[in-house]
């Protein structure tokens, strides 16, 4: 199929949340996000994580009615509201008739359903928003990636890169396997070991593809295997077993869609530590492997108003 040109480029991403209050505290005063009020008279503020406005609306507004609680939906900014509806027709996204803008705008919405669980909202023009710095710097550099639970790596790639635009950065497959250590004890002879054959029938892994948004990417992830993984690589934290499974019970939960944020940051253990300082409690206290060369790291959820939310440090690519 041709390239063609992105469809647009990003406006804001969408964060539901109940409390307010409590999640100007999260990203201003915890993760020292710049904050800015929208003018008009919508329960909702934003904050900036590099270039990217993350709004966040009240569980309770019209505006959450098209996606779910925290990581909510992605607003795409696009020359025409017409063309961007062709587009999509084309692609074979459908339009949720309920077509609710914000700040006295106009904008369609992607029937999510199509759009692999993610509302889409095209805009044709942006907010004017005063940002206020918080008076340390940053734990946060920008947004890293979205990630998303889908079924069918495939079908994503023809939504998101042939049918939007958007470019495929990479390709990657998380995979896990049992070694068996075999020992011979011998009263005479000694002891012998050997590794024996990888056993690949307990958990397969994952698959995921980047997409690059052009402000950060969409890390698209579909489990090889089902929810339930035989133990132990099903509960060891951090390992791949684990992984799976939490995106295969996500999909069996709330079917495909928005997981989680992450924020790349120059500094991870730091990072960790500051946020821990304000009351967060890391799933991951020590930063782990992750994807494309990263260490990453993710708070649990119950102590950040119900939104999923990792760090990862980059490494370097030759
Ligand atoms: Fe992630």
């Amino acid at each position: 199929m041709k390239k063609r040109a992105p469809v647009g480029s990003i406006e804001h991403v969408g964060v539901t949340m109940k409390d307010l209050r409590a999640a100007r505290r999260l990203f201003h005063e915890t993760l020292r996000l710049p904050i800015a009020e929208y003018l008009d008279k919508e329960d909702a503020f934003a904050v900036k994580a590099g270039n990217t406005v993350i709004r966040v609306v009240d569980a309770q507004s019209n505006e959450a009615k098209h996606g779910r609680s925290g990581v909510s939906h992605v607003a795409v900014r696009v020359a025409s509201l017409k063309e961007a509806a062709d587009r999509c027709e084309d692609a074979g996204i459908s339009m949720d008739p309920d077509q609710a803008g914000s700040n006295g705008r106009r904008a369609i919405w992607s029937d999510p359903k199509t759009t692999l669980g993610i509302p889409l909202q095209f805009v044709e023009q942006g907010v004017e928003l005063k940002f206020q710095a918080h008076n340390a710097a940053s734990l946060v550099e920008r947004v890293d990636h979205l990630g998303i639970a889908c079924h069918d790596g495939k079908v994503a790639s023809d939504i998101y890169v042939n049918g939007l635009g958007w470019p495929l950065e990479c390709t990657q497959t998380d995979s896990e396997f049992l070694i068996p250590m075999e020992i011979t004890s011998n009263d005479k002879y000694g002891v012998a070991s050997r590794a024996g054959t990888p056993i690949p029938t307990i958990g397969s892994g994952l698959s995921a593809l980047f997409v690059w948004t052009g402000e950060f990417d969409l890390e698209i992830m579909q489990p090889l295997g089902p929810a339930k993984l035989r133990a132990p690589l099903g509960s060891v934290p951090g390992s791949v077993g684990q992984d799976q499974g939490a995106i295969a019970r996500a999909l069996d939960a709330r079917g495909e869609g928005l997981l989680h944020i992450c924020f790349k940051t120059p500094d991870i253990r730091g990072a960790i530590k500051a946020v821990k300082d304000h009351g967060i409690k890391m799933i991951d206290d020590q930063p782990r492997p992750g994807a494309r060369g990263s260490e990453i790291a993710f708070m649990d959820r119950r102590t950040t108003e119900g939104i999923l939310l990792h760090f990862a440090e980059r490494l370097p690519v030759d």
